[in-house]
């Protein structure tokens, strides 16, 4: 059907959009050859594609074209006849005959075959991303971003959140990840830094007055590249004014929610919660993926008084894995070198057999041990019980791993969980020289209640910052901020930051402080994560149009490359002889 918005000066309609009701029309359609046949010397098939499809296309005598040329077909919309209708095409009932094709441009053959049944190599498909992008797959993905993107805008301009930009040249942002820098033309040995993400920005628009502010904002960090990890990517990031962290947890529900709506056609229930320690206990980790059980369990009471050598330690931690029994010595073993690999002294594995547990470690239990090992998680008979005993976080963080190695699918696999980290830690550890580390940033609001504990018991107070994780993966992170002077004074002392780098790094924001600053809290979210997730990619380089590959090269344009020597002499810069 034709549609207004759609229609240009060369084409009618879209190829997917011909359908019966414009049977008899005569249309122009224009796009790239899909396939061409012919049928003897009076007649030829050409399938055209563009971005919503394809249509067959009839043309009297023979054309001469060759897949991916451009052309504009002119054609009448004939009912196809009788046994030609093809169910599996959107326009399987019609097709246009009587064409007159005109090639706006001819096409080298294409490097690769764009039906979507074809495994094609990701380099080549990086490497000729223009081609690539014609897929149907990566047409659908990178439309469902667009459409995640207006969802989200329409989310948050319904809150009342003004979209503003901030700037892209800028300073050093405290996000822990190493910074791209941009040389200074007009002050030669001086950088801008590429932003990690408009934190500091948004905290000096609550300063500005704007106490509801987003922005879908590009951020760039330098960092070892994953399949949840581009030194680009985009956030929806949030900031909001005279709020608590309830009311950041409406405000992003309310928009990652609608989301979820429309890529998936279901409202997901309201999102849950756990508290961070919950997560460690549980399932050993700060971003559990909800979808299957597993769940840790703490069999420190039944081995308080062990003599097993193994086992005398802080914790005993236990996981039943369903169905395990039958693993080999072999994968035992490789599940044994991962946990030390992890930092486990090892691992424990007990199988559940009709005649009680079989494991090298069985003999040495005694009946309270055993009937406590064979108990966990309900276990039965076939299952495989795992153990690991060491300092607390260490064993969790261990057979959490296991876990996920054993039990994990592909995180966009469905059901989606998302689910609510609330109470992480405000610090997490300690760094070379003594100075406690921030697990958020160092802008995070503690939890008042845990205030005094950071001269006697640091590492027990708890911040008021809040992940949201979907399916195992981070998808964002948020705090409460610290507004008050004398509070941020004492956090960036307990991280060692004195007065002076205080002042050089961040003196801006601390001045901005001085004149009038609302209580505000904040999240972002990753866009390229949400979008992948909904689009059923496991890897978010599906869903960006021109990602870099694991090595952070962009293979089509040959980035990083070197720049002209004017360049460099104009920006003043020497380099050291490559190592
Ligand atoms: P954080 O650093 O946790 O928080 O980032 C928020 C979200 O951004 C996404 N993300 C990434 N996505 C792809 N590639 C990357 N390299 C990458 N790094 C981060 C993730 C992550 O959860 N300023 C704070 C937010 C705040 O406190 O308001 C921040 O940026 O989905």
């Amino acid at each position: 059907m034709t549609n207004p918005y759609e229609s240009t000066s060369l084409r009618d309609l879209l190829c997917g959009s011909v359908t019966r009701l414009d049977i008899g029309k005569r249309v122009s359609v224009c796009g790239w050859v899909a396939k061409r046949r012919e049928h003897g010397e009076h007649l030829a098939f050409v399938d055209l594609r563009d971005r919503s499809g394809l249509v067959q296309c009839v043309v009297p005598g023979s054309v001469d074209v060759r897949s991916e040329y451009v052309i504009r077909v002119s054609g009448t919309v004939t009912a196809r006849p009788e046994g030609t209708v093809n169910d599996k095409l959107a326009t399987g009932e019609v097709e246009l005959t009587d064409c007159v094709v005109e090639v706006l441009s001819a096409a080298e053959p294409p490097p690769f075959q764009l039906d979507e049944r074809s495994e094609v190599d990701e380099l080549i498909r990086l490497r000729y991303r223009y081609v690539d992008l014609r897929r149907e797959k990566m047409q659908h993905n990178l439309r469902l971003r667009a459409k995640v993107n207006a969802t989200l805008r329409a989310a948050m301009d319904r809150q009342g959140f003004c979209e503003i930009e901030t700037p892209l040249l800028w300073a050093p942002t405290p996000e822990g990840a190493r910074e791209f820098v941009v040389p200074s033309r007009l002050h030669p040995g001086d950088f801008y830094v590429l932003p990690q993400s408009p934190q500091i920005a948004k905290q000096l628009m609550m300063v500005g007055g704007f106490d509801r502010y987003y922005q879908i904002a590009r951020c760039l960090r330098d960092e070892d590249l994953r399949a949840d990890r581009q030194f680009e990517f985009t956030q929806m990031d949030i900031e909001a004014s005279f709020v608590t962290q309830e009311d950041i947890f409406r405000f992003v529900s309310e928009a990652v929610l609608d989301a979820a709506e429309m890529a998936t056609g279901e409202r997901p229930p309201t999102i849950e919660r756990m508290t961070w320690s919950d997560a460690l206990d549980l399932y050993g980790t700060d971003k559990p993926d909800l979808r299957f059980g597993m769940v840790l369990q703490n069999l420190s009471a039944a081995f308080a008084t062990t003599e097993v050598k193994a086992f005398s330690a802080p914790v005993v931690k236990a996981m039943r894995v369903p169905g395990g029994a039958d693993f080999t010595r072999s994968r035992l073993d490789t599940l044994t070198e991962q946990a030390k690999a992890l930092g486990a002294k090892g691992l424990a594995w007990f199988r559940v057999t009709a005649d009680g547990l079989d494991s090298p470690l069985a003999r040495f239990l005694n009946d309270a041990e055993a009937a406590a090992i064979a108990a966990v998680d309900g276990a039965q008979v076939g299952d495989l019980i795992l153990i690991v005993a060491d300092e607390y976080e260490l064993a969790c963080k261990v057979l959490g791993a296991l876990r996920l190695v054993l039990g994990a699918p592909p995180v966009s696999q469905g059901p989606h969980h998302y689910v609510w980290i609330t109470d992480f830690p405000m610090f997490e550890g300690v760094d070379e020289d003594g100075y406690l580390q921030a697990a958020h940033h160092p802008f995070t609001m503690p939890n008042l209640e845990d205030i005094d504990l950071i001269d006697t018991d640091p590492l027990k107070v708890r911040s008021q910052s809040y992940d949201l994780v979907l399916n195992g993966w981070e998808l964002g992170s948020g705090s409460v901020r610290i507004h008050r002077g004398d509070i941020q004074s004492k956090i960036f002392t307990a991280l060692g930051i004195s007065d002076e780098v205080a002042e050089s790094r961040f003196g801006f924001l601390l001045g901005a402080f001085k004149y009038g600053a609302p209580p505000h809290a904040g999240f972002a979210f990753g866009i390229d994560r949400l979008t992948a997730i909904f689009a059923g990619e496991d890897n978010i380089r599906e869903v960006i149009a021109f990602p870099k590959t694991q090595s952070g090269a962009d293979v089509m344009t040959g980035a990083p490359k070197q720049i002209t020597e004017r360049q460099t002499r104009e920006l003043r810069l020497k380099f050291a002889p490559k190592a």
